[in-house]
């Protein structure tokens, strides 16, 4: 007998006395675990639980043993769970990028999705690209859908200081290149950042879009924050458990909470969080496959002004303990609602409004997240910015340096821009065998450009455009220098870049016709790249030979290449954005 009115999904697989044929197929196998005839036939929920840990994903492994506690929910609250893995998604692990394997994970999820018997599906997410790959696949398949955030690892210490992961790699390498420390010196450091399970502490692309998924509505509030090995997290796992099966009895999709208003709030956050560069490309996939229209002009018209109110690195100070411990998520949605900067009514899994949940949230420390009133930083999110040799690309406010700042939020005008000799390099190998060499006379007044390093160029985009300075230039106390490039730069770095141009070299973008020594002026109150060369001299030269892309070096990354869009697009899959809500809906 059914516990639910309506039929559910599964039951076309395990209940059709009119096709008894393939029910004894379907349900023969699953009985040879031990689940019963009458568990199966009982029109129980079928809760899948979609499985991201594993020995090859580190920052998601803990999930192996999270999962125990949401089955045990998902048993409590009569549904009937069954786990399942999804392609491994290790950002500090894949070779040559874990970004090549997020569409790759996404196309997995959704026939797993759509050709199981699965009633509704509880994501469990962590690492970078683990979130978007299994909100994308929700999205498509549309199913009721809850993420499980695995939870940022405990602080990291270094010498009484705090280290967080990923942001550390990018200061040591200044360290090591000025000689301050060595290989050793720079191991222990590196390391020190990484202290217990979990995903990076830092708010870097994990804590980032599991930030996200929360403000989208798509996780239990707090649910992104809550360190790994906090027993919050286990007792999440079972909340989150206990949910989805009442969410498969409501029939709450994925289409009824990812709203295109949903998004909007989540451009907001992102800003206040100070977010990683690479939300911007994520939640464009996520929207596109719910069928939103979501673009970079919305990140513009929704979040540049956004101001900065969480105090974490890479743009602030603290870690994710201190971020949990403030309130995560709810507390800062509380302060962009009080300033009315949020959609309320927008509902979440929870079955509650953003504003319901915001409204009595509150922070517990104000030196983490603060107010709109007393931000870090005015106007923190991302700006977008065009050229005459790119049609767009991104720069984050919240982390460019006080002369940067200055200049951009100073009336349009000469002192608003700056004007560089482009020092031109073919990818990240090509970066790392020349950035030294002294022919080049890299010098303050130059930026550095990468090319080579899109979705195409380099299967899945590479991490590369945070491009450390020459030695010679980090012992003379420059730590940094403006790059730009087609390539994405990781979540946890501070570096004052112009990130994601689309489109890149490998697809015919401008950037395949810079030349090192060209001057670049980049106006950041207009938000424009001008490349200062006479138009007969770029025509010229795009008859002569220029960078080649290297060929792929498996099956996947020939088809990733003939499929992917690009980064200013969310790098989907074109064909896969025509399928949207491919479970039928039912009234
Ligand atoms: Fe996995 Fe940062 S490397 S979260
Ligand atoms: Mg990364």
């Amino acid at each position: 007998m059914s516990d639910t009115a309506r039929r559910l999904r599964s039951q076309k697989w395990f209940d059709d006395p009119t096709h008894a044929d393939m029910t004894a197929i379907y349900v023969e196998r699953y009985l040879n675990y031990g689940l019963t005839r009458a568990e199966l036939q009982s029109g129980r929920p079928i809760i899948g639980i979609a499985q991201t840990g594993s020995d090859l994903a580190p920052c998601n492994r803990h999930h192996l043993e999270l999962s125990q506690r949401t089955k045990a929910a998902i048993r409590d609250a009569g549904g009937i769970p069954m786990e399942f893995p999804v392609h491994p998604l290790a950002e500090q692990g894949r070779r040559p990028t874990a970004a090549l394997d997020r569409n790759l994970a996404y196309l997995g999820l959704v026939e797993i999705l759509h050709g199981y018997p699965i009633d509704g599906v509880v994501l469990t997410t962590g690492c970078d690209k683990t979130t978007p790959a299994c909100l994308m696949a929700a999205a498509t398949v549309d199913i009721p859908a809850i993420v499980l955030s695995g939870g940022p690892m405990l602080d990291g210490w270094h010498e009484g200081k705090r280290v967080g992961s990923g942001t550390v790699i990018w200061h040591a390498r200044n360290l090591m290149a000025a000689g301050k420390i060595d290989y050793e010196g720079f191991m222990t450091l590196a390391t020190a950042s990484s202290p217990s399970v979990g995903h990076c502490n830092t708010m870097g692309t994990a804590l980032s879009m599991n930030s996200l998924a929360e403000a989208l509505g798509m996780s239990l509030p707090t649910c992104a924050s809550i360190p790994a090995p906090y027993r919050e997290r286990g007792q999440m796992a079972y909340a989150t458990g206990l949910r989805i099966v009442e969410m498969v009895r409501e029939d709450l999709r994925p289409s009824r909470i990812m709203t295109k208003k949903a998004f909007e709030n989540a451009i907001v956050v992102a800003s206040a969080l100070g977010a990683s560069t690479n939300c911007p490309p994520h939640l464009i996939a996520i929207a596109r496959h719910m069928g939103v229209d979501l673009s970079l002009d919305d990140w513009q018209r929704c979040g540049e002004d956004v101001p900065l109110l969480v105090n974490c690195v890479p743009a602030g100070e603290y870690l994710g303990e201190n971020f949990h411990r403030a309130g995560g998520v709810p507390a800062v949605q509380h302060e962009l609602l009080a300033a009315g900067r949020l959609h309320g009514d927008c509902l979440t899994v929870s079955g509650k409004t953003v504003a319901e949940i915001a409204g009595p949230a509150v922070t517990t420390d104000r030196d983490v997240i603060r107010t709109c009133d007393a931000p870090l930083k005015e106007r923190a999110g991302f700006i977008v910015l065009s050229g005459n040799f790119f049609d767009s690309a991104i720069m984050k406010m919240s982390v460019v340096g006080e002369d940067f700042r200055k200049a951009y939020l100073s009336e349009p005008g000469h002192e608003n821009s700056f004007e560089a000799r482009a020092i031109v390099f073919d990818g990240p190998e090509d970066y790392h065998a020349r950035i030294d060499d002294p022919q080049l006379a890299i010098d303050e007044r130059c930026i550095l450009v990468i090319r080579g390093a899109g979705p195409v160029g380099y299967p899945g985009g590479a991490e590369v455009v945070n491009m450390a300075p020459p030695a010679s230039l980090i012992r003379q106390g420059v730590d940094s220098l403006p790059c730009m490039g087609d390539g994405r730069q990781s979540g946890t770095s501070a570096s004052p870049s112009i990130l994601n141009m689309s489109p890149e070299a490998a697809v015919g973008g401008g950037l395949a016709l810079l030349r090192t020594g060209d001057r670049i002026r980049v106006d950041l109150a207009a938000r424009t790249v001008t490349l200062a060369v006479e138009p007969a001299e770029l025509e010229a030269r795009r008859g002569e030979p220029t960078f080649e892309i290297p060929p792929p070096q498996t099956p996947w990354q020939e088809l990733f290449r003939g499929l992917t869009g690009q980064l200013s697009t969310g790098m989907c899959l074109e064909p896969a954005t025509l399928y949207l809500k491919v479970v039928e809906q039912r009234g």
